[in-house]
């Protein structure tokens, strides 16, 4: 991801997340700015960019972990693979960093459960009115490293 893709991340986040705060242009602009985060994007030769994912690569050692900061794709180009093509991308990543990844996800988002159970990932905790304005509830889901489900809750 370039500075130039931010714009279409912030137009895909206000269809994808409309009442869950979606992410503007600046934000984007912000997360590139930072140094342990990693962001890729799917364009398509017409539309531009069409899918994205960005991870934060955090501590090191023994308290190395990683956090899915968010991951979308257009509707019209959904249930193609590009959901699972751009969160493998970021898993290696995390992967090659060490340690578990976490993330939060609307209790009621199915799509995006199955995909994350489908790579490892177990619900660990609840968080009540996470989302803004919306007030949806998250889950907290986590990975251990490497995918392992080892001494995971199903
Ligand atoms: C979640 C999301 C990123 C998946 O992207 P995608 O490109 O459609 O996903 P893929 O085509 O790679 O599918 C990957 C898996 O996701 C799951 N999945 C995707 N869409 C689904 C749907 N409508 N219903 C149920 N499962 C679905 C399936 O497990 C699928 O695997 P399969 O095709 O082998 O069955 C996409 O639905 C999206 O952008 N949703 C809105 C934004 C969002 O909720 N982001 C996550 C916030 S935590």
């Amino acid at each position: 991801m370039v500075p130039a893709d931010a714009a279409g991340c912030a137009r895909l986040e206000r269809i994808l997340f409309p009442g869950d705060g979606p992410w503007p242009e600046e934000a984007f602009l912000g997360e590139l700015r930072s140094p342990h985060v990693r962001y890729r994007v799917v364009r398509d030769d017409d539309d531009g960019v069409v899918g994205y994912a960005g991870i934060a690569l955090l501590g090191t050692g023994s308290g190395a972990e990683a956090e899915i900061h968010t991951i979308g794709v257009d509707p019209s180009a959904q249930r193609r693979g590009i959901g699972r093509a751009l969160l493998t991308d970021a898993l290696a990543a995390a992967d090659a960093h060490g340690g578990p990844v976490f993330l939060e996800v609307r209790t009621d988002n199915e799509a995006a459960l199955a995909l994350y159970r489908s790579t490892g990932f177990s619900v660990v905790g609840t968080r009540r009115n996470y989302y803004r304005p919306s007030g949806a509830d998250a889950y907290t889901m986590r990975r251990e490293p490497g995918g392992s489900t080892e001494g995971q809750p199903s």
